[in-house]
């Protein structure tokens, strides 16, 4: 588990990520159900019932995907332990280079910098996969939050695509995690 003081505006806020297990499935539940109005706009999953056998469920589905190593979910930890959110990388592969970061934060914690600093552990993780070189995301246009996350993080935006069922339009960031090392862009 990386743990690391976090910097600026957001000194208040400190996260680790730590592989999502089976007894998490109550805390996700009751994450969830704290953030459905902020979820339910940005997450298709969230729109239906969600309860602690959805999360139980979805977990299952995401050991699955790790053992099989196409996909690796943390959850997001603040500092004394509480799950506060969720970051996964997805679609990964033998025969692929790249991988899906996906990420929400429960509602309560929002705001306090958890969301920039969980992905910015999970692109330090990434970086210790061999075979993993790009991540890449998708975001609704309108999603600020979302989008200064991956911006803050060095994410670059690299084509709009089409406008989904909600009317947004949905946007493809990538970071390229070899060329992005943070000596790259800061200073
Ligand atoms: C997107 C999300 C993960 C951000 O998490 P968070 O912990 O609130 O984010 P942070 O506190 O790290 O804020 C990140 C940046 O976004 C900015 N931000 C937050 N809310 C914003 C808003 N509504 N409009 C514009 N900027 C916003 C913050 O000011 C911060 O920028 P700064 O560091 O320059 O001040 C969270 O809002 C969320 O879970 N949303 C619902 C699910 C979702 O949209 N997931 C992503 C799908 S692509």
């Amino acid at each position: 588990m990386v743990s690391l003081p976090s910097s600026g505006q957001h000194a208040h806020a400190m996260v680790t990520l730590r592989p999502i297990v089976a007894a998490d499935a109550p805390a996700i539940a009751a994450a969830v159900d704290q953030s459905r109005h902020e979820l339910r706009r940005w997450m298709p999953w969230a729109q239906g019932h969600y309860d602690i056998g959805s999360a139980r469920a979805w977990i299952d589905a995401s050991l699955a995907t790790a053992a099989a190593g196409t996909g690796f979910q943390f959850v997001i930890l603040d500092e004394s332990e509480a799950i506060v959110g969720v970051v996964g990388l997805e679609d990964t592969s033998e025969h692929s280079d790249r991988a899906m970061i996906g990420y929400w934060v429960a509602t309560p914690a929002a705001g306090r910098g958890v969301g920039r600093q969980a992905v910015d552990r999970a692109i330090a993780w990434a970086r210790t996969q061999p075979r993993l070189h790009v991540l890449w995301a998708v975001v609704a246009d309108v999603n600020a939050a979302s989008r200064r996350v991956l911006e803050v993080n060095h994410f670059r935006l690299v084509a709009t695509g089409s406008i989904d069922e909600r009317g947004d339009v949905a946007l493809i960031y990538e970071l390229d995690l070899h060329l992005a090392g943070p000596d790259n862009h800061r200073g």
